[in-house]
């Protein structure tokens, strides 16, 4: 049965039992500590895409105030989780080879506590698999389930049994929460959860439910508390935020709310992600146009150059609006970066359909793109689709479709050189004496300098252009 959203003080109701049980977590643990004489350290991995990168982030945050230690060795952890991504069959086959591994870790630490959460945990048939072929999981929990983390977390290390918890739809927003940020300097902010989109390869509707709008208010509240502390770059987080604030009572749109975050004293960069061709509106171009805050870099999934394909996909938009959305970005910001995400082999794709995606993809002129080669994902429709396209035929193309990608990206990175732009320096680069960062456009650069520029913005000169990046030096 779906569970709907509860009342803004049942939420807040929620959040503040859901504190209590950190700080019970946090006295447990001390004593845990001091009969061992020891930390407990917490290790968190994220698999998939930028909401389970930030929904880690929380996870990573209550295992902080509750005392743990976080530690990048999974090994050494006391308590490890893998937040999953089911999007791909690929990632389902990474999160099995990482928990085989974890088993002869935990065989010789009798007392390792290992937990399973995210996308995957939504699917029945993977909870069961896991149930009976990979017993030492101790927890699992559902993606509707994130906000009762810490209540799970304590009954899993005090009961010491194992505990699955999996709910169909969210009752209540993982928010307020503590959040550890990977990141002082940037961070990404959800404004909405779940899709509703039905794509007909797709399994994110199935697994992140229906879409849910924070408020507007929330949201800015949010982005205010980051900015104070530290942050000058977000991103705008939502499976298709132009989508944002339709089901309100009162629509709201994204536009409207793109144009309130970047007023936000303080706030240096504004990005977002990800955003759906079919709900692009003018209004959001304007928006964008007229904020420099705002990156000059859109990410626009098309998944293929075909009417036919794009109609069997139920994407709700064809070839022609795409073309024109292209062109009125470019007109209201004629130096855009625009990337994609693009599928290559869905069912019942001829060689002439994959021709007319080698064709968009020239003619846009992407600075990149995310490729993926078909995966039958079960319970969505495509996966019945007859005319399944056969693995030889698939990898070909996707080899062919990466080259084609290659020279369109070089062609697009190599526009910058010799201009100023200015550069988030976000971390120290391998080679000793560089630091690496991102241009609004999301291109990245490398350049002399040291950890004292981390999370600051600087002019950089893009001296020289490396195929996909640049080397640069500070303009003065
Ligand atoms: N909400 C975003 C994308 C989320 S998934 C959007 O609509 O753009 C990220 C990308 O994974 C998708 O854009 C699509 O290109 C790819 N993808 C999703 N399901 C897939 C599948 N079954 N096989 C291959 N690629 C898939
Ligand atoms: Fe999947 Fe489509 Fe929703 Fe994106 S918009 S998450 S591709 S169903
Ligand atoms: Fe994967 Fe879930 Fe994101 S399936 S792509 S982690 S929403």
């Amino acid at each position: 049965m779906q569970t709907s959203l509860k009342s803004i003080e049942e939420q807040r109701a929620e959040a503040l039992r859901q504190t209590e049980f950190i700080a019970e977590t946090r006295s447990y643990v001390l004593e845990l500590e001091q009969t061992l004489g020891r930390p407990l350290k917490s290790n968190v991995t994220t698999f998939g895409c930028q909401m389970n990168a930030r929904d880690s982030e929380k996870i990573r945050g209550i295992f902080a105030a509750a005392g743990f230690q976080n530690t990048d060795n999974e090994d050494e952890a006391d308590f490890v989780i893998y937040n999953t991504c089911t999007v791909r069959e690929n990632a389902d086959q990474h999160v099995y080879g990482r928990l085989g591994h974890l088993n002869s870790v935990k065989k010789k630490k009798k007392d390792m506590v290992i937990g399973l959460c995210g996308c995957m945990m939504q699917e029945k048939h993977i909870v069961e698999k896991i149930k009976k072929s990979y017993s030492f999981v101790d927890l699992i929990f559902g993606t509707h389930n994130l906000y009762e983390f810490p209540e799970l977390l304590l009954k899993t290390i005090r009961e010491k049994k194992r505990i699955i918890e999996i709910l169909d739809s969210t009752p209540y927003l993982p928010e307020s929460l503590p959040v550890s940020r990977k990141y002082p300097f940037k961070s990404g902010v959800n404004i909405m959860y779940g899709c509703n989109n039905f794509c007909t390869y797709c399994i994110v509707p199935y697994v992140r439910g229906r879409e849910i709008s924070r408020r507007p208010e929330e949201i800015l509240q949010e982005v205010r508390n980051l900015v104070s502390d530290g942050v000058v770059e977000i991103m705008l987080l939502g499976q298709n935020v132009n989508s944002y604030g339709k089901t309100f009572e009162e629509p709201y749109s994204f536009a409207k709310l793109l144009r309130e975050v970047c007023k936000v004293p303080g706030l240096r960069r504004v990005r977002f992600m990800t955003s759906h061709p079919k709900d692009l509106s003018d209004e959001l171009i304007e928006a964008m146009a007229e904020n420099p805050l705002v990156c000059r870099h859109l990410h626009l999934p098309v998944q293929a150059g075909s009417d036919r394909l794009l109609k069997k996909m139920n994407r709700h938009y064809d070839l022609a609006h795409y073309m024109e959305l292209v062109k009125k970005l470019r007109e209201a910001m004629p130096d855009i970066s625009l990337t994609t995400d693009i599928i290559v082999g869905f069912p019942g794709e001829t060689e002439e359909d994959f021709e007319g995606t080698l064709r968009l993809v020239r003619e846009v002129g992407y600075d990149s793109a995310f490729t993926f080669i078909y995966s039958k994902r079960t319970g969505t429709p495509a996966a019945s689709m007859p005319d399944q396209v056969p693995d030889e035929v698939a990898h070909a193309r996707f080899d062919r479709l990466l080259a084609t990608i290659k020279e369109t990206a070089e062609e697009q990175c190599a526009r910058f050189e010799g201009q100023v732009h200015d550069v988030l320096v976000e971390e120290l680069n391998k080679e000793p004496g560089l630091v690496t960062g991102r241009i609004g456009h999301n291109l990245v650069v490398h350049l002399p300098g040291d950890a004292s520029m981390i999370g600051k913005i600087v002019p950089v000169r893009l001296r020289e252009c490396r195929g996909f990046y640049y080397l640069g030096e500070v303009a003065f």
